[in-house]
C-alpha cells in the first residue's frame, strides 16, 4: 500500500480538495470565537430553572450536544441528553430547555423534534443556519440564532457547540467559560500553523499519522466523559472526509467487551490501526487500564499511536485532541486522492426520502 501512497507535502495534492475544507479546517479558531460572539448576542429562552436540556439534532448538527454533555458531565447542575429522533423523550415538558440544531434547517427528523417540543410546551432555542428550522422559528416566535450557511455541517462545530454553551452560561446553568474559550481559540491557532499543509509531512503529526492509517482501519480509543465524544468525531470524519470505516469505543467500558474482540484468532485485527486518545489528567486508574490495553494489543493491532490533548483548560484539552482528528482525517481524504467535502450517499439518501410520503 504505502508504495502507492501519494506525497502530502507535494502542494499539488490539494487539487482534489475542490470545495476548499482546508480553509475550513484553518478557520476554525476564529468560527469558535464568533461563536462565542453569537452566543453572547442571542436572546435567552426563558430556561433558567430548567430541569433538563436536551440537544435535538442528527449528524454533524448532534455532535456539538454531544461535546456539550460530555465536556459539561461534571459542571452542568441538570442533565444533558442529546435526541437523534423525529420523537423526543418522554420527560420533556415545560421544565425542559430543548435545543433544537439543523444546520441546513431542513433535517426532517429535527424538525419534527422542534414541533414536538413546541406541542409539549418546552422551552425552546433553534441553532440554524437557514431553512425550514429559520422560518418555523420565526413563526413560532422562538429564539433563534442563525450561523453564516453554505458550509459542510461538520465544518461549523464552532458556529453550533460555542454559542450552546454561552448560552447555558448566560442561563446560570454552568460556570462562565470566556478564559477557556479564549484558551482553546489560542491553542487552536497555534495548531493550525503546525497542521497546514505547507508544513512537512517530518513535522506535521496529522499528516504522519494519516500515513500510518493509510490502507488501514482506524480505531480511536478515547476516555468516557472526557474525549469520548472526540473519539466519536474521528471517526465521523474519518467516514465522511476520508470515506472509509472506522471503529471508536472509550475507556472503561472497552476493557469490560471490545477488548475480548482482540483476543480471537482471525488476522483481520492485524489491519487495525488504534489511535489512543490521552490526556495527562486522566484518572490513574484509567492511565493503568490502558497501558495495560496496550500491552495486550501490541502483537494484534497493525500499530497503536497516542496522541496527548495539549493546553490548560478542560476545553482546550479537548478541542486540541478533536481538531488533530479533523487533520488526519484531511489528509487521509488527500491520500485516497478523494474530496472530502461532497457527502453523495447522505444526499442522495435525503434526495429519495424527500420522494416517498
Ligand atoms: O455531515 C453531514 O452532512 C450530516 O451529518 C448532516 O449534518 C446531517 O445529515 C443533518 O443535516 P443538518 O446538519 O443540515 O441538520
Amino acid at each position: 500500500m504505502s508504495s502507492e501512497m501519494v506525497d502530502l507535502d507535494d502542494l499539488e495534492v490539494l487539487d482534489v480538495d475542490r470545495s476548499g475544507m482546508v480553509q475550513l479546517l484553518l478557520d476554525f479558531p476564529e468560527q469558535m470565537q464568533a461563536g462565542e460572539r453569537l452566543g453572547q448576542s442571542a436572546e435567552l429562552p426563558m430556561a433558567a430553572n430548567a430541569r433538563a436540556i436536551v440537544v435535538a439534532g442528527l449528524g454533524g448538527s448532534a455532535i456539538g450536544g454531544d461535546l456539550l454533555r460530555s465536556y459539561l458531565s461534571q459542571d452542568c447542575r441538570v442533565p444533558i441528553c442529546v435526541n437523534r429522533h423525529y420523537i423526543l423523550p418522554a420527560f420533556v415538558g415545560p421544565e425542559t430547555l430543548v435545543c433544537v440544531i439543523s444546520y441546513s434547517g431542513n433535517t426532517e427528523e429535527t424538525l419534527s423534534a422542534f414541533a414536538e417540543a413546541r406541542s409539549r410546551g418546552a422551552k425552546v432555542l433553534a441553532i440554524t443556519g437557514g431553512g425550514q428550522l429559520a422560518e418555523m422559528a420565526t413563526q413560532a416566535r422562538v429564539p433563534l440564532i442563525t450561523v453564516p450557511g453554505g458550509m459542510p455541517p461538520r465544518a461549523t462545530l464552532g458556529y453550533l457547540f460555542t454559542p450552546l454553551l454561552v448560552v447555558l452560561t448566560r442561563l446560570g446553568l454552568v460556570p462562565d467559560q470566556h478564559e477557556a474559550i479564549a484558551e482553546t481559540v489560542e491553542l487552536l491557532r497555534e495548531l493550525a500553523a503546525q497542521y497546514r499543509p505547507g508544513v512537512e509531512s517530518f513535522r506535521n503529526p496529522p499528516k504522519e499519522l494519516a500515513r500510518r492509517l493509510y490502507g488501514r482501519w482506524p480505531a480511536v480509543y478515547g476516555v468516557q466523559d472526557f474525549s469520548d465524544v472526540v473519539a466519536y468525531r474521528w471517526r465521523t470524519q474519518f467516514n465522511e472526509n476520508s470515506k472509509v470505516l472506522a471503529a471508536h469505543h472509550v475507556f472503561p467500558e472497552l476493557n469490560h467487551n471490545e477488548v475480548v474482540g482482540w483476543s480471537g484468532s482471525n488476522s483481520l485485527s492485524n489491519d487495525v490501526w488504534v489511535v489512543m486518545l490521552r490526556d495527562h489528567q486522566e484518572m490513574d486508574r484509567i492511565a493503568q487500564r490502558i497501558e495495560i490495553t496496550k500491552s495486550l494489543l501490541q502483537e494484534k493491532a497493525a500499530g497503536i499511536t497516542e496522541v496527548w490533548a495539549q493546553g490548560r483548560s478542560r476545553l482546550a484539552r479537548t478541542f486540541s485532541l478533536l481538531y488533530m482528528g479533523d487533520f488526519t482525517s484531511y489528509y487521509l481524504a488527500l491520500l485516497y486522492g478523494v474530496d472530502p467535502s461532497p457527502v453523495r450517499v447522505i444526499d442522495l439518501l435525503k434526495e429519495r426520502l424527500a420522494t416517498t410520503a
